[in-house]
């Protein structure tokens, strides 16, 4: 396995999916990471990330000199380069001129990192990488018993190597993949290099974690909410391999989900995996609470307190359990690690469960704890979970009560379903589904005037929402055609009585957020 350091770079996490993806475990942990707990780790390779701040002055950030001690590989990437160069006696300056974006690195001379890697030959043949910089410092002079590999213009050390100890600097970052052969710079490092096998795939995660599972929870009884989310699914299908009927799950419905939701769980989970799904239907409950309620704030809370009491009924009903199960996934740890010691930016988190183990005296199990989304996606499909399930748009826990805007009640939810279910199911006929990451409707607390046959009508509007985003902090309204468009707005007016008008959503965020509550 690798070792990171994070020395705060925003690419870290892009480090960890890169080496997973090459079949590698690996995990993050602060660049401060005490000797004992590195020799501990015991990693085959060490990666030394890129980070915000100048390796020349005295309060850089700095691993324990250990770790080039461990007698294993290390890459420094960015300003991991920098603080490895400064660490091993090489002279680390600020730029005359900062770089940032496309660069062409030239290969300058040999190393087990880089040879033969190349996107061009310049004229006198030597071979050239189209790279993606982002530096203010450099490198002037590299550490005793290290050549220097590759230059660009303002960075004479763009990559450095020890190839008998195993040490390299890439000035560039290889994780993103505007550098084009950073994947396979990356998989030279840790399969060449460091001697990583490929063992980290879908099928060993789903064995290693079934072994794990068993260990820990042995005859127990173990409790899961499940929402029909990915994470939460993904959980279900993962213990209910491990230890059968030992699972229970409760799904809520709570009145509040999408269209033919609450019956596709249940075909999935009970008829499809035979898993032990007890469905609580609390539509009455969750809309009584709602009523007269207009503020957003107030009905997440509202939503969020039936839920837990509902759960809690249907647990106390439940004879040995002794865990409570959570769909953890691996940024969620390494960010409420980050938001500890004020690292990591802190990241806007919604966890519908929270405070529940504690309340309830259960001990939690988090089988996805160290897993990135798109590997839970993968063990979920090799667990026979539908395609359409573990690559659906994520959906809030406050459901459809935020997208009814102002009072919700049951025949808002109807309209605003319905509504909802024609843009989805036009999106995915048109192949458009995939390729934005969230979309859905929107039911708006106004009355348009519209022209049904001869008569007038004032009915409510629709809005359309769809944005394309990677991690949903910031996101991009979808440009999708004009002409899909049209043909959702004529499907929804026609289709669903009481729907005046139709209206697209063109603000990205920030300034909007993505839901409109
Ligand atoms: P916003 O609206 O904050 O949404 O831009 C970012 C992402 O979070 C989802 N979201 C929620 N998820 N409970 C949840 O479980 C909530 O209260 C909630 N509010 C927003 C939203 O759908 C989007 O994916």
């Amino acid at each position: 396995r690798i070792l990171i350091l994070d020395f705060g770079s925003q690419y870290t996490q892009l480090i960890a999916r890169r080496v997973r993806e090459a079949g590698v475990y690996c995990e993050i942990h602060p660049y401060d990471l005490p000797a004992e707990i590195l020799r501990a780790f015991a990693p085959r390779g060490v990666i030394l990330s890129g980070g915000p701040p100048s390796a020349h002055e005295d309060t850089a950030p700095r691993p324990d000199p250990a770790v080039f001690a461990l007698g294993v590989p290390v890459l420094g990437i960015c300003y991991g380069m920098q603080v490895m160069a400064a660490l091993l006696g090489g002279i680390v300056a600020p730029a005359a001129q900062r770089e940032y974006g496309y660069a062409q690195v030239r290969l300058c001379a040999h190393s087990h990192l880089l040879d033969g890697i190349e996107d061009h030959l310049d004229p006198e043949g030597q071979p050239l990488l189209d790279v993606w910089m982002s530096h203010g410092d450099r490198v002037e002079s590299p550490p005793p018993g290290f050549d220097v590999i590759a230059a660009t213009e303002h960075a004479p050390c763009a990559a450095i190597a020890d190839d008998s100890r195993g040490f390299y600097g890439v000035q560039f970052h290889p994780e993103v993949t505007h550098t084009r052969q950073g994947r396979r710079i990356l998989e030279r490092f840790i399969h060449g290099i460091c001697g990583c096998q490929h063992l980290w795939t879908p099928t060993n995660i789903i064995a290693a974690s079934i072994e794990r599972l068993r260990a820990q929870i042995g005859e127990d009884g173990v409790l899961l909410a499940l929402s029909g989310g990915v994470d939460s699914s993904v959980v279900a299908a993962l213990l209910h391999r491990a230890i059968g009927d030992q699972l229970t799950c409760v799904f809520v419905d709570n009145g509040l989900l999408r269209l033919g939701e609450s019956e596709q769980v249940m075909k999935t989970f009970v008829q499809h995996l035979g898993v032990r799904v007890i469905r609580v239907a609390a539509e009455e409950r969750f809309l009584n609470r709602l009523k007269r309620v207009t503020d957003p704030e107030h009905k997440r809370k509202l939503i969020g307190n039936a839920f837990i009491e509902v759960f809690e009924d249907e647990a106390a009903r439940l004879p040995n359990i002794k865990w409570l199960a959570q769909g953890t996934i691996y940024p969620d740890v390494i960010e409420s690690a980050g938001a500890k010691t004020g690292k990591a930016r802190v990241i806007k988190s919604h966890h519908n469960v929270g405070g529940l183990p504690e309340q309830m005296n259960l001990r939690l199990v988090e089988p996805l704890r160290e897993l990135f989304k798109d590997e839970v996606r993968q063990i979920g499909i090799e667990l026979g979970l539908p395609y359409e399930m573990v690559y659906r748009h994520p959906f809030p826990g406050p459901g459809l009560a935020v997208r009814v805007l102002g009072e919700v009640d049951k025949e808002s939810l109807e309209l605003l379903r319905h509504a909802d279910h024609i843009f989805i199911e036009e999106l995915r006929q048109a192949g458009l589904y995939d390729q934005v990451s969230q979309a859905f409707a929107v039911l708006l607390p106004v009355r348009s005037v519209g022209v049904v046959g001869d008569n007038r009508i004032h009915a409510p509007v629709i809005a359309l929402r769809a944005v394309e985003t990677l991690d949903f902090m910031t996101a991009r309204w979808a440009h999708l055609p004009a002409e899909f468009l049209e043909q959702v707005a004529r499907r929804i007016v026609n289709e669903v009585a009481g729907i005046s008008r139709v209206v697209y959503d063109i603000t990205s965020k920030p300034p909007a957020t993505i839901e409109w509550e």
